[in-house]
């Protein structure tokens, strides 16, 4: 499946402030969150809706709804939990699990340290919030790990991705959509995304 990537000019206005150096803590969480929202609106058009009858005040009428219960978000730690308040304020009912992963500095491999999810994961589909997509390893394993508790449909949704990361997800994962608000150039030696927005973990959480 090929990365799938917003084209939007008011998307590329909230990125280039999301990016500028000069954005502060608050603006930046704020931004993170509402392009996750739209990130979610984009992930959602595929959906089924279920038919229902409903009436108006006008009248009745034959309608779709969503089965919200299918559904769970998982961000991964830290970052991840910058989108979780706009993807939630789109499928409010939807359940929450939390992957806690951060990247060795000197390998720049990923590293496991929580992982906790509903206990009816593996009838949901899941949708993995992270923002940055760089190597790629934090999502592959992250996603080995839901794949290894039974999910079947998994969506990964980042703001900024890496065509080096987008190309490794999708040869290890290749039923495994990918979202994004943009795809970068290059990632640089210390396999920071180019020109990207930084840390995006300090820079929602203000520990830099
Ligand atoms: C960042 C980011 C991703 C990961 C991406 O997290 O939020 O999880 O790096 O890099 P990768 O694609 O090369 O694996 P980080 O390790 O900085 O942890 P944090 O969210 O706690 O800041
Ligand atoms: N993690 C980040 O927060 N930013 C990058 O550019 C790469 C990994």
């Amino acid at each position: 499946m090929k990365a799938i990537q917003l084209n939007h000019p008011l998307i590329e206005h909230k990125l280039s402030i999301l990016r500028d150096k000069r954005t502060g803590t608050k603006e930046f969480r704020e931004l993170i969150e509402e392009i996750g929202m739209f990130l979610c609106y984009e992930a959602m058009k595929d959906v089924e809706l279920e038919n229902v009858e409903i009436e108006t005040p006008i009248t009745k009428m034959k309608t779709g709804k969503l089965n919200e219960d299918k559904y769970a978000f998982v961000p991964i730690l830290r970052a991840g939990m910058g989108m979780l308040d706009g993807v939630i304020s789109v499928i409010p009912n939807a359940k929450i699990g939390h992957i806690g992963m951060y990247r060795n500095e000197e390998t720049f491999e990923p590293v496991n340290y929580f992982f906790k999810v509903p206990k009816d994961i593996e009838k949901r589909e899941v949708i993995i919030l992270d923002p940055m997509l760089a190597t790629g390893g934090s999502a592959i394993d992250a996603i080995d790990l839901l794949k290894s508790k039974g999910v079947k449909k998994i969506k990964f949704l980042c703001i900024i991705a890496a065509p080096e990361g987008i190309k490794k997800v999708e040869e290890k994962h290749p039923d495994v959509q990918i979202y994004c608000a943009h795809i970068d150039d290059y990632l640089n030696e210390n396999k920071y995304i180019v020109p990207g927005l930084g840390d995006a973990g300090d820079r929602i959480f203000g520990t830099k």
